[in-house]
Order: structure tokens, then C-alpha cells, then sequence
């Protein structure tokens, strides 16, 4: 790996101390003071464009939060053609001046710091902790990929050949790279996916979740005041159907979508289905995440690791724990620490300090938990139902199932699902787990380092968590990413992300 990307020129942006009552103070204020109306719309060479709006409710109290114009299917077309038109000059753009851009984005970010938490908590429901936690992570994207990118699409490389012949390699951007992101990071992965295509010289289309286009819309108006030109860099605020238009729009180059592992396997269903280029599809999706606990594993540590894991950010986070799996000598010791740490956990409004869960996204959203939680709560054994105060807010709970095989579907909220296994049945569980197909995080809690050693080494999940909890992956430290159903890579925040945007030139001179 080239270890110098890591190197000193780049530190991972600092966090809040929330134990510094008035530091804490600073950060609440600044975001009370960015509140106020956004609006979300289709830019399109830097032209906000116009038509019918619908309103935007945040789902922590259904309040207005302002408006969003929807591209429809021939907008979607119109911003794939300006992409074209704009991807020669940022293409010739030098790597340096891409990079530039991307850093005095960050530091817009950094600036803008009050009405991105706003955003981020009014639109997607985030406490203030998850909000900055995202927020750094997006601030991180920007200077990682500008620093990688800067050397990896700077000079070619000259590579080595004959007397009389001179060889060199160089990676050029691909064309027109559509961006297709999730709700839950509606800032982190927005950015991240943005800033990785367009640092490796494509001119990007970027459509967020329909849930979530306000603090897009902000984040691409912070880019274009950063220097990325208009022509670059168009927003598609939509659904399904306008990320499906600008799929099939015949000048695609290449997509980079994070998502449900069904609108992965749709989006390239619908790639192949297509004449002409074989098209690269950058695919982060879901996952039944695991974490297997053996009798040697330290009981509270483990209750405040599966409690994090599950339950943080109401369980919205493709990297949740959702199956925890206990050796059955251990389970009712283990199950009951875990529930006794769950019984502390508070839900509620998440611009509330003291609260732990906010709500879940939309009413569809609640209503499927909904649904999951009476169907356990018939055929499985309930260990803990939390209180919740109603409105999009969903109680944590915990039920114990018969084994892997039961869980088979990503349930994206606050419900852990537990199974016990027996001391010698460690090899038919990693057996269940690999037949799932899924493979994206993983937890292992024992003080035997050869059982730690023997887990990872059998699964293929791309982030494997040892006697800690499983969630937010830091940008650099822990590239993000799973394989097989979770997802394509290469990992984001990784040192192999950026190539995967790119496409190889060698050229070779007779000298
Ligand atoms: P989703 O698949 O419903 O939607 C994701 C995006 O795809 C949205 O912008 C949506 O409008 C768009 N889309 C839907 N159908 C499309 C189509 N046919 N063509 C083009 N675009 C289409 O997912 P979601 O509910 O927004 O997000 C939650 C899911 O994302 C979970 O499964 C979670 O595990 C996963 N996720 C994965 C990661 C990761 O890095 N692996 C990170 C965050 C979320
Ligand atoms: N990257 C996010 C995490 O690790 C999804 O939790």
C-alpha cells in the first residue's frame, strides 16, 4: 500500500468534547443560530432550475423545513448532457487545482459547520452526536481524496521498458460518473462518492435519497463556491425514477451508488442490460451484520459494544449489528448485561442532549420496524422492549431467534436479534453466516486471539471488528466497504477507491 497517503500532510478532522459543558455550548449555539427555511432544486450548470415544488418535513416532528423541486426523467437527461459538455475541461483541469477545489470545500464545510448540523439533524433526525460524527466524515472525505488524488492523477508514471522505448502510465477520468446515495449519510456518502468522482476528473451527476435533498443541495452549493465549476458538478434531487433515467441515459460513463443491496442488483441488471461500454458500478450496499461473542468474552464490554452497535442512530447505519450470536454457556449472562444496558438508553428528539435514539426516517420506514417487531413478538422470545413517545420514534428491542437462518433480511432499525450456539457449534455458525451471502461487518468478542484469528480468516465480511464495537469507520484508518451482497469495493476512505473512477492510459514512445 502506499503508506505516504496516510502521511502527516493529512490529519482526520477533530471531534467534540462533550464533556466541555462550554465547548458543548458553542456547537449547540451555532446550529440554533443556522436553523431557517432550505430549499432543494435541479442545478444544472450552476442554474437552479425551476418547477413544482413539494415540502420537505423533518421526521423528528413532521415541521416544515422548506422545499424540493424533483428533477423528472427529461431534467434527469438534460443534467446527464450538460455533464458531457462539462467533462473535457475538468478533465484537463490539472490533478493539483481538482485537489485545491476539494480542500477549500472542506474548509467550507468546516465554516459552514452550524447550518450543516441543522440540516443534518432537522432532515435526517440525527442527534448532535452523529451529526458531527458525519460532518467530520465528510470533511474527511474531501482532504483524503484531494491528497490521494493529487499525486495519483498528477504526473504519469514512468514505467520501464527496452533501450529506445519510454513507457508511461496515467489515470484520466472516465466521462460522465453518475452519484447515487442513501438517506442515512445524506452528507458523508453524498460527498465522499462526489469528491472521489470528480477528483478523478469525471463530471458528476449526483442524486441524493428523496429523503434527504436539502443538505445535499447545500453540500453542492458549498463545492461550487469551493471552485468546482457548474458545468462539473449538476444536482438531481429525486427518486427511483430519476436515478433510473440517468442509468440508461446513453452518456453514462460509470456509477457509484450506495444503497440496498435490491437497488444494487437493479442498477446493474440495468447496466447490463445496456448496448455498447461495459460500464463500472461502484456498489457499497447492506448487510445482516454479526457479532459473535464466546465464553471468554468480557460481559460489560460486550453489553456497551452490541448496545453502540445496534442502537446508535436508531439502528439506521448500514453497519449495525443485527445479529448478535452467543456461545450458550455464556447467553443468559451475556443476553441479560445487554439488555440491562439497553434498559438505559433514552428516545426521543434527537436536538435533545440527553437523547440516545432519535426517530427513524419516514413513516414507511416505522411502519416496516413496526411490522417486524408484532411479527417477532409472536414467533420469538421477547428479551427487552423499550419505551418510545410516539410520533417516528421506534423503542429498541431485543428477540431471540433459533439461529442465523432465521434473520434473513437487513431490518434497518433498532431491533437486535440474538441467537445462542453451542461451544462446539462455532464452525456451523460461520457456515450459516457465509451462506448468507452478505459480508460487510462483522464483530468478534473472545480473549483467545486464535478464535479471533480463525472467525475473520473464515468470513469474507470487509470490516472485521475484534472486542469492539462495529460502527463508524474512520476515514483512512478504516476503509469502508463489504463484499458478495454487501457490496462491490473499493473500500471508501480506502487507498484503492479513487483508481476504481479513473481508467489506465499507458503510452509508449520509440525514442
Ligand atoms: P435505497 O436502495 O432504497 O436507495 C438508495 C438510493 O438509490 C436513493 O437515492 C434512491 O432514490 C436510489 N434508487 C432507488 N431505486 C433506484 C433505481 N432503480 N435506479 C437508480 N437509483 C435508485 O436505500 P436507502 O433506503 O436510501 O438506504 C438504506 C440502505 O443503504 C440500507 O440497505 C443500508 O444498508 C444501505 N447503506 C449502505 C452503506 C454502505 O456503505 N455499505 C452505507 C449506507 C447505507
Ligand atoms: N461508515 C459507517 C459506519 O462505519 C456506515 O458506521
Amino acid at each position: 500500500l502506499p503508506r505516504d497517503l496516510f502521511g502527516p500532510e493529512r490529519r482526520n478532522s477533530p471531534g467534540l468534547a462533550f464533556g466541555d459543558g462550554a465547548a458543548l455550548r458553542r456547537w449547540t449555539d451555532a446550529v440554533a443560530r443556522a436553523a431557517g427555511p432550505a430549499d432543494a432544486a435541479p442545478i444544472l450548470d450552476g442554474a437552479v432550475q425551476t418547477g413544482r415544488a413539494r415540502p420537505v418535513v423533518s421526521p423528528i416532528d413532521g415541521a416544515a423545513l422548506g422545499s424540493v423541486i424533483e428533477a423528472d426523467p427529461a431534467t434527469a437527461a438534460l443534467a446527464m448532457e450538460a455533464a458531457v459538455r462539462g467533462f473535457p475541461s475538468w478533465a484537463a483541469t490539472p490533478a493539483r487545482e481538482r485537489a485545491a477545489c476539494l480542500e477549500r470545500a472542506a474548509d467550507a464545510f468546516v465554516r459552514e459547520q452550524g447550518r450543516l448540523l441543522h440540516l443534518l439533524q432537522a432532515e435526517a433526525g440525527k442527534t448532535l452526536d452523529d451529526a458531527v460524527a458525519e460532518w467530520r466524515e465528510a470533511i474527511d472525505f474531501l482532504r483524503y481524496y484531494a491528497a490521494q488524488g493529487r499525486d495519483l492523477f498528477g504526473e504519469p508514471q514512468d514505467l520501464p521498458g527496452p533501450a529506445g522505448e519510454a513507457n508511461s502510465l496515467r489515470l484520466v477520468g472516465r466521462g460522465v460518473f453518475v452519484a447515487v446515495s442513501p438517506w442515512n449519510f445524506p452528507l458523508a456518502i453524498f460527498t465522499g462518492q462526489v469528491a472521489a468522482a470528480l477528483m478523478a476528473g469525471n463530471a458528476v451527476v449526483a442524486k441524493p435519497a428523496p429523503q434527504t435533498p436539502l443538505v445535499a443541495d447545500f453540500a453542492v452549493r458549498l463545492l461550487h463556491a469551493a471552485g468546482i465549476p457548474g458545468s462539473a458538478l449538476h444536482l438531481v434531487p429525486g427518486g427511483p425514477e430519476t436515478g433510473a433515467a440517468l442509468i440508461e441515459h446513453p452518456a453514462l460513463s460509470g456509477v457509484v451508488f450506495t444503497g440496498s443491496t435490491a437497488t444494487a442488483q437493479r442498477i446493474n441488471r440495468a447496466l447490463a442490460a445496456r448496448d455498447g461500454a461495459i460500464l463500472p458500478l461502484i456498489a457499497e450496499t447492506g448487510g445482516i451484520n454479526a457479532m459473535i461473542v464466546d465464553a471468554t468474552a468480557l460481559p460489560e464490554q460486550v453489553a456497551d459494544d452490541v448496545v453502540v452497535s445496534a442502537f446508535r442512530s436508531a439502528g439506521q447505519r448500514c453497519s449495525a449489528l443485527r445479529l448478535l450470536l452467543v456461545q450458550e454457556d455464556v447467553a443468559d449472562r451475556m443476553i441479560a448485561a445487554v439488555a440491562g444496558a439497553a434498559r438505559e438508553l433514552a428516545v426521543g428528539d434527537p436536538r435533545d442532549l440527553a437523547t440516545d435514539l432519535g426517530p427513524v426516517i419516514d413513516a414507511g420506514a416505522k411502519q416496516r420496524l413496526d411490522a417486524h417487531i408484532a411479527a417477532m413478538t409472536a414467533s420469538a422470545r421477547l428479551h427487552y422492549a423499550g419505551a418510545a413517545p410516539g410520533g417516528l420514534t421506534v423503542a429498541p428491542h431485543i428477540f431471540e431467534i433459533g439461529g442465523v437462518a432465521d434473520l434473513r433480511e437487513e431490518v434497518f432499525g433498532p431491533i437486535l436479534h440474538v441467537a445462542r450456539y453451542p461451544a462446539d457449534g462455532l464452525g456451523s455458525v460461520i457456515a450459516a453466516i457465509r451462506a448468507g451471502g452478505y459480508g460487510l461487518t462483522l464483530g468478534i468478542h473472545s480473549r483467545i486471539e486464535e478464535t479471533a484469528e480463525r472467525i475473520a480468516e473464515a468470513l469474507p465480511h470487509g470490516n472485521v471488528y475484534v472486542n469492539r464495537n462495529m460502527i463508524g469507520a474512520v476515514v483512512g484508518s478504516q476503509p469502508f466497504g463489504g463484499s458478495g451482497l454487501s457490496g462491490t469495493g473499493p473500500k471508501a476512505g480506502g487507498p484503492h477507491y479513487l483508481a476504481r473512477f479513473a481508467t489506465e492510459r499507458t503510452l509508449t514512445v520509440n525514442t
